[in-house]
């Protein structure tokens, strides 16, 4: 293939690229060959764009997604690399998700959107794909389909909106809109300045603008080697992020033409890199799911103790929010991704391949030495002395349960307390503000069945301080459920405690009035029962699992999978797994 334009026209070249490939079957290869040729010149295209390397862009662009709402500038912008660059550039919908947009959770369609993406990837012809990305489950979505499809992939971030800015104050969400509404609820706000402040919380188009599960993912992509150097922290609306779209588009095309593989780049040192970052970056807890579920793609299960002890010597970096005090914005001007990663350097493998053809290594020092700024701290001086994730174990949870240490009450984080229990969410939103509830600040809170199977696992997991002690001035208390919580959360909440309730996990046996111990220090979760006691409680449950008669819902309750596998479907995963990460180490 050449990238001379003069050689792309010439009819000597050989039918080699995209649009000849995996043709639909007609049983006859030239008359499929001729049909599609027919239709993409009725789309106007000449033979000489047809004879450059096709490249797909996934355009996840939606009336129902603000965070990917500069779709179109960005499209406009890789298909200019694209064509700069030789190649062709062909953009097709897949299905596009947004947190506050998604019913029942966004979580239960990340994988409807994984197999959109990868089947799309599959069935159109492409010598390589750009995934345009952006709110929480649909980065993670495109890099599990892109690697199940196995073509040449790069992943393009939409970028963080900006900050806002109420009565002097600057505001992001979504930690400021949790932080607001606890004032709302605590009376300290009134109705008049709640309406005023929803309306500077979300300042432009663009992903949430702390270290949420968005930035989260775009730090990750980064860290795998799936973006371009410098590719997860411009914001949106900016030059950078558009001149990292063109960049994306070319960079897409010399990937097709060098054959650089997906399979090249999420390797199993490539996911301890993004591990790393993830407990440095004091990153969202569904982090963790979603690289364990893009790993299991490639075959690869994630060992959460491993993870835990490469916490203990993975400080806390980025001094963003919720565990910090700055922005994504911040962090951009502060030297974006360069930055962390220089800072982590003794830690990561620095031989791991990226897109761009160059090693993680090679981009480190490609983007020069550095400069002062307040945002990413030296190792000699963190935010947090260990991985902003701790892997907790023990009786409640036998496959592991994990929490935000780094943001959550030190006060807390030793703690041994009564249990009151609500039964799913339904039992949490009649309860929680009754002025009769039964409930102190040193109990703590179990909200069960909110897991996979239970609830399609949605954030649920930052359960509100009961109405009569938020009004009292309590602002943190131990929780426990089998969901997931906000990355823009904040708390002492344990999460994704596995097995979940609802496949009859033992925190399906925890009762009113229960003792339970959270030890962070020492990684424990334990529920003070006897087992005498917990064996007569399994043996009296009758668990049915829910199930669904038809559609999505039945597919998705009969193959999800716990949340220490990712919650993917178990037919999504490879067949024969080829490793483990992180190492054990
Ligand atoms: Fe889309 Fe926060 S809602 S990134
Ligand atoms: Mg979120």
């Amino acid at each position: 293939i050449s990238s001379s334009p003069d050689h792309a026209a010439s009819p000597a070249v050989k039918p080699i690229q995209g649009m000849s490939k995996g043709l639909t079957n007609y049983g006859d290869k030239g008359f499929s060959l001729f049909l599609r040729k027919a239709f993409i010149k009725g789309a106007g295209y000449t033979d000489g764009a047809l004879a450059r390397p096709v490249i797909g862009i996934a355009n996840t662009g939606s009336a129902y997604n603000p965070c990917h709402g500069n779709m179109p500038q960005l499209i406009e912008a890789v298909k200019r690399g694209i064509m700069l660059a030789g190649g062709l550039p062909m953009d097709f919908p897949t299905i596009s998700l947004h947190e506050s947009f998604s019913q029942p959770t966004s979580m239960y369609l990340r994988n409807l959107m994984s197999m959109d993406t990868e089947e799309m990837i599959r069935a159109q012809p492409m010598d390589a794909v750009v995934l345009i990305g952006g709110c929480d489950k649909t980065v993670p979505a495109q890099l599990m389909g892109a690697a199940s499809s196995g073509i040449p992939a790069i992943q393009l971030i939409t970028g963080s909106m900006l900050t806002g800015s109420h009565r002097g104050e600057r505001v992001g969400a979504c930690t400021d809109c949790r932080r607001y509404w606890g004032k709302f609820r605590a009376q300290e706000v009134d109705a008049a300045e709640i309406e005023e402040v929803n309306a500077q919380l979300v300042a432009s188009v663009g992903t949430c603008s702390v270290m949420g599960t968005a930035s989260t993912m775009a730090c990750l992509a980064e860290a795998l080697g799936m973006t371009v150097a410098g590719g997860a922290s411009p914001p949106a609306v900016t030059a950078d992020r558009m001149r990292v779209a063109e960049e994306t588009g070319a960079q897409a095309v010399r990937m097709a033409r060098q054959g650089l593989g997906i399979d090249q780049i999420l390797t199993a040192k490539a996911f301890e890199n993004a591990m790393r970052v993830l407990l440095a970056i004091g990153g969202s807890t569904n982090g963790i799911i979603h690289l364990t579920a893009i790993a299991g793609r490639m075959g690869f299960a994630v060992d959460l103790p491993a993870l835990d002890r490469m916490g203990r010597e993975t400080p806390v970096l980025l001094n963003l929010k919720p565990s910090g005090e700055h922005y994504m914005e911040d962090f951009h001007h502060a030297g974006g991704m360069a930055t962390l990663l220089r800072e982590l350097k003794p830690l990561l493998h620095l031989d791991a391949m990226t897109v761009s053809g160059r090693t993680l290594g090679e981009e480190i020092e490609a983007a020069g030495p550095g400069f002062a700024q307040d945002v990413v701290r030296p190792m000699s001086r963190p935010i947090y002395p260990q991985g902003g994730i701790a892997v907790l174990s023990g009786n409640l949870a036998p496959e592991g349960a994990i929490i935000k240490q780094s943001a959550a009450d030190p006060q807390l984080m030793e703690h041994v307390g009564r249990a009151v229990v609500f039964e799913n969410s339904a039992d949490l939103a009649n309860r929680i503000d009754d002025p009769d509830l039964d409930v102190t600040a040193d109990d703590i809170l179990v909200l069960k069945n909110i897991g996979p199977k239970g609830a399609a696992m949605p954030e649920a997991g930052y359960l509100p301080i009961p109405l009569k002690l938020a009004r009292a001035g309590v602002k943190d208390m131990v929780r426990i459920s089998d969901g997931r919580m906000s990355g823009t959360a904040f708390g002492t909440i344990v999460l994704h405690v596995t097995p979940e309730a609802a496949i009859g996990g033992p925190l399906a046996w925890v009762q009113n009035g229960d003792q339970i111990r959270l030890s962070v220090k020492n990684r424990e979760l334990t529920l003070l029962v006897s087992d005498a006691e917990l064996q007569q409680r399994r043996a009296a449950q009758n668990v049915t699992p829910p199930s669904a008669e038809r559609g999505y819902r039945k597919l998705y309750l009969q193959s999800v999978l716990q949340a220490d596998k990712g919650v993917d479907f178990d037919f999504l995963m490879p067949a024969s797994p080829s490793g483990v990460v992180p190492k054990n180490k």
